[in-house]
């Protein structure tokens, strides 16, 4: 079976094909190859292709650009995936979208389901979530899968890091590192998500999917949790989001729960700690090849 896997270069297309190489045919699509803003380009490309399934992992991830230039954000979030599943459906490919928990408004306590009611607050957000809307507009073999605080051992494209490495980096730099505790999430390793993914391609049971690792914690806990695992005795200081003054509105709770995963007796993420256990061994195995 063939898979076409849009935004190959970025931190989760990567990990993708280290996970699916071994079963599939893989088509990895860069950016260079083909823009997805472009309606055209985009449908042809598949078209040509003819895959069975099509990943679309490509998307602008960063936030405080998407809240500068609304266009840019919803031309590649929004109407970028409507192309995709315009592609996918005159080639009858079935469709992976990933999203995300920023279409949440973060008001909630407790964790959000695939029922509970979007509200973005943020342009990256809001582009998303209507990205996730043109899909069933457009094509009816599809899964969305939302996810969460993404990092892996291959960067995101746009930091050219991601958030366990600039910890590590800022406690070399820095007596003290401080870090907000009143934003609470599940970091994602990449590569439990690209594992989860491989499974949801097993079922013929559309529609969206909460995949997160499991578990919660501010940025704060997670970055002590990296400086405990690491070794590392860096002075650690919580703030909040107030001190820190980030030009962005996020939300101050985006824990989803994988409860149509759960439903379906598929749910293999892991703890989000034991998960960042794996990214350590992963690290240190890439460095040893
Ligand atoms: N990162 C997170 O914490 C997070 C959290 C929740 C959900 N997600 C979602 O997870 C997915 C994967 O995220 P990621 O962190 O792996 O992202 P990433 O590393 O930034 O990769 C995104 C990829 O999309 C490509 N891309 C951007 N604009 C494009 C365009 N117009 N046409 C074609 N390709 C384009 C980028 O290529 P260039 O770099 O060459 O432009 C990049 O390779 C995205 O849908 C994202 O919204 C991410």
């Amino acid at each position: 079976m063939k898979v076409l896997i849009f935004g190959a270069a970025g931190q989760l297309g990567k990990d993708l094909q280290r996970v699916l190489k071994k079963d599939f045919t893989l088509s990895p699509v860069t950016h260079d190859q083909c823009d997805i803003t472009n309606d055209t380009a985009t449908q042809k490309f598949i078209a040509e292709s003819k895959p069975d399934w099509v990943i679309n992992c490509a998307a602008w991830t960063d936030v405080p650009g998407c809240e500068k230039d609304d266009q840019k954000a919803f031309a590649v979030n929004a109407l970028g995936a409507k192309h995709i599943a315009a592609g996918c459906a005159k080639s009858k490919s079935k469709l992976i979208h990933i999203s995300t928990d920023y279409v949440f408004d973060g008001r909630q306590n407790q964790p959000y389901s695939e029922t509970s009611l979007p509200r973005p607050v943020n342009v990256y957000g809001l582009s998303k979530l209507t990205g996730e809307h043109y899909i069933p507009m457009t094509h009816d073999q599809y899964f969305i899968v939302r996810t969460s605080g993404l990092y892996g051992i291959h960067p995101n494209r746009g930091k050219k890091t991601n958030f366990v490495e600039t910890m590590l980096k800022l406690a070399k730099e820095r007596d003290v590192v401080k870090v907000v505790d009143d934003e609470i999430l599940t970091p994602t390793f990449t590569l439990n998500l690209a594992q989860q993914i491989k499974v949801l391609m097993g079922i013929d049971r559309y529609g969206i999917y909460h995949a997160t690792n499991n578990g919660s914690c501010s940025w704060y806990e997670f970055t002590r949790k990296i400086f405990e695992m690491a070794k590392i005795n860096t002075r650690l200081e919580k703030t909040t989001v107030k001190e820190f003054a980030s030009p962005v509105k996020r939300p101050a709770y985006s824990v989803l729960k994988n409860l149509n995963l759960q439903n379906l007796g598929i749910d293999f993420m892991k703890m989000w700690d034991a998960a960042l256990e794996d990214y350590f061994s992963d690290k240190d195995n890439k460095l040893k090849l």
